[in-house]
């Protein structure tokens, strides 16, 4: 009988190529992905990034600021998740959990190591890790900012005061390694690990690269045994479906590039349609593992308010499909208002003119609203609880 290793890369569920095992799969506990990390820790300050700068050189201007862009993410990405960590170490239940999660603490420090190198050795940028990170921090979109500035630490902030409450460590697995390393940071890594191979360039960074989505692939199964612990208990299942529902809209904004068109957009010479299929299949299959059927997301919230329809994760899989949003979605006022939400994030970036084509017909009050969820949840000083500030988005109309 084969292993978990053998079906699948690192334990993690979402690259399981025969999705017939997806229902009798036994996962790896926390014991064995930390052995399992033993046997593959590895360096990032020896990789050799010499053509690395040939190639960097030698890079279209174009080309090279949308590789700029992507990697941006990725590079403030790592430091976030590194900073944000500490609340899920002190919430061990074993202590075989304390320490995987301390060795997913130094995979995700050393992952934005591998950055600082490579902005200051191949981009040249000088001064310190802080400097560069200010730098990488001008690329980002509105979206990645709420993620990673606002949902993160607040959710971290949340569990870090009270470490045993379950509830919130279940808030924090499921964006942390369902949302963010599994849907965002996995969907990238495949795809620019891809792109730099079929181009033969920049080999040093695309070496670090594959280590980081190694050590990712076994952090996703550490989140997904978690997860599939904790979804026994019916409600913490409804709690992960409603979590999901909320992140979900924001985690697919976060992947359109800067002035880009929301409905159509490439990343590199990849099509959102083909990006956005990969980040939600993996997605769906960890979810039939841990047992949450994409029906749920469904579900109506207790105080009788709609959450994210399933058909929105279905939909965000399908080939070209916000293309024709307009007409697919015209009964589904509230996936509408989630497009608009997601449209207004990318035309705040883009100076305002990005959001004519899918919130076009929005109501004024509603771009007056939206402008003012961003403007506020961008503000360090005045954050909200997530739901609150996705109460406009989530409320039909
Ligand atoms: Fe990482
Ligand atoms: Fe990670």
């Amino acid at each position: 009988m084969p292993s978990l290793l053998d079906l699948t890369s690192q334990g993690d569920v979402g690259t399981i190529s025969d999705e017939s095992k997806l229902s009798s799969v036994k996962l790896m506990t926390p014991q064995e992905l930390y052995e399992l990390w033993e046997r593959q820790n590895w360096q990032s300050h020896t990789i050799d990034f010499e053509q690395d700068r040939a190639d960097w050189n030698d890079l279209d201007g174009d080309l090279r600021e949308n590789i700029a862009w992507n990697l941006s993410s990725f590079f403030v990405g790592e430091e976030r998740v590194t900073t944000q960590f500490s609340g899920l170490v002190m919430s061990y239940e074993s202590q075989a959990e304390e320490a995987f999660l301390t060795t997913q603490q130094v995979d995700e420090a050393r992952h934005a190591q591998h950055f600082n190198r490579f902005y200051e050795q191949v981009l040249g940028l000088d001064g310190s890790f802080e400097d560069r990170l200010a730098r990488a921090r001008e690329d980002l979109n509105p979206a990645f900012i709420e993620m990673f500035d606002g949902v993160l630490v607040d959710w971290g902030k949340r569990l870090i005061a009270n470490p045993s409450d379950i509830e919130a460590k279940v808030d924090f697995v499921t964006l942390y390694h369902m949302i963010i390393e599994g849907t965002l940071a996995l969907t990238g890594q495949w795809f620019l690990t891809d792109y730099m191979e079929r181009n033969g360039i920049l080999p040093g960074w695309t070496e670090g690269f594959k280590l980081i989505s190694q050590d990712e692939h076994r952090h996703v199964a550490y989140g997904t045994w978690f997860l599939r612990e904790k979804a026994r208990d019916e409600g913490l299942k409804q709690r992960i479906a409603e979590r999901l529902a909320e992140l979900i809209p924001l985690a697919s904004a976060v992947l359109v590039p800067p002035g880009a068109d929301l409905g159509d957009y490439a990343i590199l010479d990849y099509t959102m349609a083909e990006t956005n299929a990969f980040a939600f299949n993996a997605l769906q299959r960890r979810l039939k593992v841990i047992g949450i059927d994409t029906a749920m997301l469904s579900a109506r919230r207790p105080d009788g308010r709609r959450a994210t329809r399933s058909s929105r994760l279905q939909t965000l899989a399908e080939p070209g499909l916000r293309a024709g949003s307009a007409a697919l979605l015209k009964d589904e006022p509230v996936v509408v208002e989630q497009l608009a939400f997601e449209a207004d994030l990318v035309g705040a970036h883009a100076g305002g003119e990005g959001q004519a084509e899918v919130g076009a017909g929005q109501p004024a009050r509603h771009q007056a609203q939206l402008q003012q969820r961003l403007a506020q949840a961008t503000r360090a000083d005045a954050r909200v609880p997530l739901a609150d500030r996705l109460d406009v988005v989530q409320t039909p109309v």
